[in-house]
């Protein structure tokens, strides 16, 4: 139980890609892996890299393969085909136990039985480091994620916020080359996920460990990333910063999973190399060209435009459609207000404006133009 990872990992011989890629600055490779259950393709010939020190989170709905994933990396599971490898090192057959990984699941899994400090130790115990050691480090880590002086509580004495600190610092006590995070917070309340979010970035910042964190909540991955692979049915639909992926959707699927989207009609006008003019009502809107690949001039679009892109006219600006308040809704900071129009595929659209004009010239039943406040946006081919 006590060999070092580069021993376990020394027969090991690096993979083609690797050595391609420019192993210094890859932590994680995947390499044409499937995974399948019975019929069901968990994983359908999924590549990817992850470079040493980012933080990249894997998103898509319920079911599209993400805890498989990350269950073969962490060696919990292995591919029918395709190669894994880890600091450049092919892992494909080692065990989850001589990868040196870090895992936290959805429900803590903590042992009931130990209290804090033996559960955070429990990884370096297994490791047979001297006690000495793992007081140290054991320390560190509880005072890294803000728990010292709870070392005697036991886990039902802690809150589920309290529960999840110890959970990361059991993963992130034995150093480990890869932490993996499966949905963390996803069972903590609103205000605290926020706070746990920002504190996991800072940590995982501090620390430089590479970290693939699994979740199927689109803000959570907006703000957290470094990257965001965008997953669905086994696959890899999107990979890219989170801005990326947020303002350059490259399907339907990738701009509707990832934030609230408006779905317009509108008409393809021209085509000028990268670039594409919609025409919505009075206004026009440039899209990339890229997304409309055989569209012909004239025809129909579907224009996709954030709420945060669209905004009520005022004199002068060109009407793309009009509008009735269908509801308001109040947020705090701003207003909602879902109106009908029946250019958007759904036949409402989703605005956000200011709060004090929000709810005092909206309400339901008010007449609205709503202009293009964008000069870019996106559009793909009717579905
Ligand atoms: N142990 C298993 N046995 C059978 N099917 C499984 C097993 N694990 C996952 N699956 C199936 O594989 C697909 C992907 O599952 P999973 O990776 O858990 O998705 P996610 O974590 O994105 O929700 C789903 O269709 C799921 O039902
Ligand atoms: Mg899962």
């Amino acid at each position: 139980m006590s060999i070092p990872a580069e021993d376990a990992l020394s027969a090991a011989a690096q993979t083609p890609a690797t050595r391609a890629s420019g192993e210094e600055s890859i932590a994680v490779e995947l390499d044409g892996v499937t995974k399948r259950f019975g019929k069901i393709a968990a994983l359908d010939d999924v590549s990817l890299l992850v470079r040493r020190g980012e933080l990249m989170t894997l998103l898509g709905p319920s079911g599209c393969g993400k805890t498989t994933l990350l269950n073969l990396v962490g060696g919990f599971l292995m591919p029918d085909s395709g190669e894994i490898a880890i600091d450049g090192q092919r892992v494909t057959d080692v065990s989850a136990y001589r990868r040196e990984i870090g895992i936290t699941f959805q429900n803590y899994a903590l042992f009931p039985h130990m209290n804090v400090a033996a559960n955070v130790g429990y990884g370096l115990r297994m490791r047979r480091v001297a006690k000495a050691e793992i007081a140290r480090r054991v320390a560190d880590a509880l005072a890294l994620i803000k728990l010292a002086g709870l070392e005697d509580r036991k886990p039902r004495q802690l809150s589920g916020g309290q529960q999840q600190r110890v959970a990361l610092a059991r993963a992130l006590v034995i150093r480990p080359k890869v932490l993996l995070l499966d949905e963390p917070f996803s069972a903590l309340d609103r205000n605290l996920r926020a706070s746990m979010q920002v504190e996991l970035k800072e940590i995982q910042r501090k620390l430089g460990v590479t970290t693939i964190f699994v979740t199927h909540d689109q803000s959570e991955a907006l703000s957290l990333s470094d990257r965001i692979a965008v997953m669905a049915e086994g696959r890899i639909r999107q990979l890219g910063s989170p801005d990326e992926i947020y303002r350059r959707p490259v399907d339907r699927f990738v701009a509707s999973f990832v934030g609230d989207v408006n779905v317009l009609r509108a008409r393809l006008e021209r085509i000028d190399g990268a670039i594409a003019t919609v025409v919505l009502g009075a206004a026009r809107v440039k899209v990339p060209s890229r997304t409309l690949q055989g569209a012909a001039t004239g025809c129909i679009v579907d224009l996709f435009v954030r709420p945060e892109e669209l905004r009520p006219t005022e004199p002068g600006m060109a009407v793309a459609a009009d509008g009735i308040v269908a509801a308001q809704s109040y947020q705090g900071g701003h207003v909602d207000l879902y109106v009908d129009a029946p250019e958007a595929l759904s036949g409402r659209v989703l605005l956000r404006v200011p709060r004090h004009e929000g709810m005092s010239r909206w309400r339901a039943g008010a007449p609205i133009g709503i202009a293009l406040a964008a000069d870019e946006a996106i559009a793909f081919r009717p579905a």
